[in-house]
């Protein structure tokens, strides 16, 4: 077993050039990393030094339902001032990560990475780097909260600054498949998920820090690193690339994937996706790119000597091959037995700006009717988009398949207008929240249960 405590509570914290203050765990953002063998019991105190009622949500694990941290489906609240004991088994391997199911709270900073190693494991590389990306909107004057509440005031107009293309945007030859080369310069960089989200932010950050003063990650010329990359993000998706080098691609929300060399990958809200990459000699710039946004995140890699990139270097990878989730494929062992759905739910994805609600098949949490499963059955959920915004769609306690043989995976961007079957196996009973992992998107409604016993 392995123990653990995380305080919520009230920080100030120096994002690089810009101090804030905040929500956090401990006394830093990303809050502590916990890590735990597959197979192992985690016990974890939560202590809410919050002036709020919190929770904590164990994001990706098929872990039992009691332990799921959604406040009024599996739980009661943490109320302020009180301690929750969370425990359970770490069932699979990979990169996961936690954060509250309590409103906005995530979008403060309350995250944290969940490493789970594979006793059994190789471990094909010399050193590895945990990569976590937010949208940071504390320090502008407005909470989360108070970000909500304009939202949906103002109906996300103009006023509030954000992008709203909800007018069409091209969604043309972006087929499930790779999307080939882009080509062209950064500054013609198409976005590939149509409407980029409802909030321009003031910063966005690398494990923390802005790109002013970025963090360093350190290697020696010719290792092989594994890189963990996590989105705890709120409403940005984000282009990852390292300058002069190509990631493969090896596990994608925590299972391994048939490898993939790529330029850059794009990484949804609540996504995580593990690539390797075998680094030359010198300092080079991992830029993570604000999907359709103005604004990255970056970190120095250093494996030798050299000037450190500015905080808006412009690295080509970027506008190279850009892979996506859907574009993968999962390992042998990975995969589901090839198996009819016994049961297909719809989840219609819509929305307004005006007012600021989405919805799944026209009904806004908790309105939204459970979708009900039988134990032991095969489920297919069709995610139907008929809005043009993306939506990273995520479901707790289950990895579902990609179809033919796609990856593994809890979180998946379904992009505008477009349909997406996902499989899963009803294996695991209880009340499930099934969302979007835009978190203004959950909070306004985007959210309903997969409920069996
Ligand atoms: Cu990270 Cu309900 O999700
Ligand atoms: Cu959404």
């Amino acid at each position: 077993m392995v123990t653990a405590r995380l305080a919520a509570q009230p920080v100030t914290l120096d994002l690089g050039g810009q101090t804030v203050k905040t929500w956090a765990y401990g006394d830093t953002a990303p809050g502590p990393l916990l890590r735990v063998d597959a197979g192992d019991v985690l016990r974890v105190d939560v202590a809410n030094q919050l002036p709020d009622a919190t929770s904590v949500h164990w994001h990706g694990l098929a872990l039992r339902n009691d332990m799921d941290g959604v406040p009024g489906l599996t739980q009661d609240p943490i109320a302020a001032g009180e301690t929750f004991q969370y425990e359970f088994t770490a069932p699979h391997p990979g990169t996961y990560f936690y954060h509250p199911h309590s409103g906005v709270q995530l979008d403060r900073g309350l995250y944290g990475v969940l490493v789970v190693d594979d006793p059994q494991e190789p471990g094909e590389y010399d050193a590895e780097w945990i990569v976590v990306l937010d949208d940071w909107v504390d320090g502008t004057g407005r909470t989360p909260d108070q970000v909500l509440s304009d939202l949906q005031r103002a109906g996300g107009d103009d006023s509030m600054g954000g992008m709203h293309d909800m007018g069409g945007m091209g969604m043309e030859g972006m087929d499930h498949g790779s999307m080939g080369s882009m080509g062209g310069m950064e500054a013609m960089r198409s976005p590939l998920l149509g409407g980029a989200g409802d909030i321009t932010y003031p910063y966005y950050l690398l494990n923390g820090r802005t790109a002013a003063d970025p963090a360093t990650l350190s290697a020696k010329p010719g290792q092989r690193v594994r890189i963990r990359f996590v989105n705890a993000g709120s409403d940005t998706a984000f282009r990852v690339a390292v300058g002069g080098h190509r990631m493969t691609v090896t596990h994608s929300d925590g299972f391994p994937v048939v490898p993939v060399p790529t330029d850059a990958l794009l990484i949804g809200m609540g996504e995580r996706f593990d690539a390797t990459v075998t680094f030359g000699d010198g300092v080079f710039a991992l830029v993570a790119s604000a999907e359709g946004k103005q604004g990255q995140a970056l970190a120095v890699i250093r494996t030798g000597a050299g000037r450190p990139p500015t905080a808006d270097v412009k690295v080509r990878e970027l506008s190279g091959k850009v892979l996506l989730g859907t574009a993968l494929s999962a390992v042998e062992s990975a995969r589901l037995d090839r198996r009819s759905a016994d049961r297909t739910h719809d989840l219609v994805l819509g929305g307004t700006m005006a007012p600021y609600r989405w919805t799944i098949n026209g009904k806004t949490f908790p309105d939204t009717d459970p979708l009900r499963l039988i134990q032991g059955e095969r489920v297919r959920l069709r995610f139907v988009n008929q809005s043009m915004m993306f939506h990273p769609m995520h479901v707790h306690g289950h990895t579902f398949a990609l179809r033919g043989g796609g990856a593994r995976k809890d979180t998946v961007i379904v992009r505008p207008m477009a349909t997406l079957d996902v499989d899963l196996e009803a294996d695991n009973p209880g009340q499930w929240a099934t969302h979007c992992h835009n978190i203004y998107h959950a909070e306004t409604g985007m959210m309903t249960t997969l409920s069996y016993q």
